[in-house]
Order: C-alpha cells, then structure tokens, then sequence
C-alpha cells in the first residue's frame, strides 16, 4: 500500500468524486484516542470520525468482535432469522424506551425511515398528513427526505425541488413552534443537541413547546439523535435529559463504533401501523454491524463507559472553559458530556490546521464553531493533553489575526 500523501491526493484527485475537503494527513493507525499520519507524526483525536469512534481506535474487544463475526457469518439478508438483529434491538429498547427497531446502515437513512414511518402512521390511521416541522440549522443528511428537513441552503438549492411540506421554525423559539404546528403535522423533527449548527442543546422550555404541541395535535416527535445518542451527552440519549417523550429517533454514528449501522427506534403505536414491505434494506442490520453494535452498547452498559462519561464529561468541560477563557475571541462554551463547541467571533476553520500543528484533530462546524467529539472512552489526563494542544492552536491562531 503506498501512502506517501502526494500518491494519495494525487490518485483521489483523478478517482474520487471531489466532494470533501479533506485536510492534507493521510492517517494510517489508530490507538485509543491516539492517530498516526503516514509521516509517523501523531495527533489526540478530539473528533472520533465525527462521532463514529466511540471506543477510540482499534479497541481490542471491538476488533476480537469483529474478526470472530467475519470468521462465521457476515451477512444473510433480512429474508431470513440471525440471532443478533433481536438481541440488539432489546437492547436499544432498554436503554431508549421505545420498543422496536428497524436497522439501516447510517444517519441519513436513520431519518428516512423515522420520517416514512411517520407519514405511514397517519396514513393507516387514514387521516393523511403531509407536514414536517424543523428547525433551522438542523442536520439531518444528505438523501432527498433528510436533506428536506436539514435548513441549510448551501446544501439544499443545487437539488431542489425537495419535499414541499416543510416548515422550520427558529431553535428554542417556542412561540414560533406553537404557531406552526398543527392538525396536519405529521411530525416535528428535531436534534435534542444540534450537532453540524453548532453544538446547540435545545433549552428546556422550547423541549415543553414540542411536548405541548404534539398533545394539542397529535403530531409525533422524531428526535435525531444520531450525533447526540448513545451516551455522548454523559445520557443515554439527550432527550431524556430534556424530558421529552419521542415516537421515534434516529440513531447512527457510535452506534457500530465505526462499522456503518443505524437504527430507527420507534413506539409502539407507530410500530403498530407498519406492515411487512413498508420498508426494507439489504445490508440493514446484518451480522456483522449487529455484533459489533452490541459490543458497543455492552460498554457503555454492563461495561459502565456511561458512568465514565458523566465525570470525564465534567472534567472536560472545566478544562475546556479555563482554555476559553484564555482566549479573547471565544465566544461561548455550549455542550454536555463529550459533546462541545467553541463559538468564535471570527471562522473557526484557521483553528483545524492549527490543531494539527499542535497535534490535535478538531473540527469546524456552522462557520464560527470549533466542534469536539472525542472518543467516548477518552481520560481526564488524554483530555487534559489534548486540550493543552487546542490551547496552544488557539494561541496560535489568535497570534496570527
Ligand atoms: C443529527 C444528524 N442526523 C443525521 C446525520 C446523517 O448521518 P450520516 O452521515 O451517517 O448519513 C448526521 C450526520 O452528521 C447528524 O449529525
């Protein structure tokens, strides 16, 4: 395998569609929250693959997992029984509340099905309704129904027309929420924390508005948690700390520690409008994402990672404010657990290669954000390293303005 950086940009460049702007590292290993570039040089990882690597990199039970999983059986499709699509359903139910899952193989798809169960649910009820409300600057995906509720319109104008029936409506406005709601809503879409608008956890009176809306309409409630899920937070899911009641959410991301899965978790009165056929997938929950999905959730469970989250989480965000502090143009600290963004008074993005100067790996979000996600399995002194290298990247970027 060759990796020197110029084979690599120069090969993608001719090959691969050119839509991401990759920073210019090539990594090759992973550690734990450690990553190693092709040059030998190695970074902290305040990132995880946005959100992705929620053991860190090359866990060993997750890899033992895994190798056992593709040395017996990988895939069958969904015409047929595993033993692993119920064991991690229960699970999902345990911890979120809601009793029945349908497997996809990411975020996006995640949101296509909550939002197709969701038309499929006032359908049977044959009191059709069309309408979704959202939020602006929500993030929910890139396919055609996820993107229809995702407010951004660098995203959204080159493929329009999209679903007509949308509504956003201001974050933590909840007076706005309540005017657009109504008996032809569908559903109300939200991120519990919104993730690519800039780490932004709904307030608890605007969680109350879309609580008293959905009993004033009967609208239901999808909850995307594929970013903020599955114990980022230091919660299992960022709604229960809001209190609020989903019929549905979407979960991706962490949830296969980096082998694509997602899953809609849906109640059971919406479970119980769905037929054989309404939706499907060929690759959606198959042995392989499944086995490695329970050995995520068995961490953060029976392994107690959750628990470890909630201090690690109260170290990092001490530590995290005493950075900012130091740093004039650092707007605002906003996050939960080992989910945080910086706002900036200027872009952020000059922080990203800063950070890896300094060997840290941060990312920019919503302009002005500098977006951390780090490894759920990150300790007090890895934090404390590895906000000392954000430290020193933003120093540096200040000193450049
Ligand atoms: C809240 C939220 N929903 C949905 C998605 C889409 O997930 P994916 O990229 O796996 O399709 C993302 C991705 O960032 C997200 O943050």
């Amino acid at each position: 395998m060759t990796t020197a950086i110029d084979d690599v940009v120069g090969r993608e460049t001719r090959h691969v569609l050119q839509t991401y702007r990759r920073q210019p590292i090539t990594l090759v290993r992973g550690q734990g929250v450690r990553l190693w570039d092709s040059e030998g040089r190695e970074y902290l990882d305040l990132l995880s693959g946005i959100g992705v690597a929620a053991l860190g990199h090359a866990h060993a039970g997750l890899a033992r997992a895994i190798a056992d999983q593709a040395a017996t059986l990988i895939h069958t499709s969904n015409l047929f029984y595993h033993p692993l699509q119920g064991q991690l359903a229960e699970q999902l139910a345990a911890l979120s509340g809601l009793p029945r899952a349908f497997f996809c193989n990411s975020g996006a798809e995640a949101v296509e099905a909550c939002l197709k169960f969701a038309r499929r649910y006032w359908y049977t009820k044959k009191e059709p309704r069309a309408e979704f409300i959202a939020l602006e600057e929500s993030f929910h995906g890139r396919t055609f129904g996820a993107l229809s509720v995702t407010s951004d319109e660098h995203y959204r104008t080159p493929f329009e027309p999209l679903l007509p029936t949308v509504t956003f409506v201001p974050v933590n406005d909840p007076a706005a929420l309540a005017a657009a709601v109504s008996n032809r809503t569908a559903a109300i879409i939200a991120e519990p924390v919104q993730g690519e608008g800039g780490v932004r956890p709904l307030t608890p009176a605007f969680a109350a508005a879309i609580s008293a809306a959905c009993a004033k309409t009967g609208a239901l409630f999808i909850a995307d948690e594929v970013q903020s899920g599955l114990g980022r937070t230091g919660h299992p899911f960022y709604f229960q700390a809001l209190g609020l009641k989903p019929h549905l959410v979407s979960v991706g991301k962490a949830l296969g520690g980096g082998v694509p899965i997602g899953a809609a978790l849906v109640s059971q009165d919406v479970a119980d409008t769905l037929s054989f056929g309404d939706h499907g997938s060929t690759y959606g929950g198959n042995l392989l994402a499944c086995r490695a999905a329970l050995c995520v959730i068995h961490e953060l469970v029976g392994g107690g990672l959750i628990t470890q989250i909630n201090r690690v989480g109260r170290h990092f965000e001490q530590t995290l404010k005493a950075v900012a502090a130091k740093h004039s143009f650092v707007k605002d600290v906003r996050g939960s657990g080992l989910m945080w963004g910086l706002e900036l008074d200027r872009d952020a993005g000059p922080v990203v290669p800063a950070g890896l100067v300094q060997g840290v790996i941060v990312n920019r979000t919503a302009d002005t954000v500098v977006r951390l996600l780090p490894p759920l399995v990150i300790t007090e002194a890895e934090a404390d390293e590895a906000l000392g290298r954000l430290d020193a990247a933003l120093g540096a970027v200040g000193a450049a303005a």
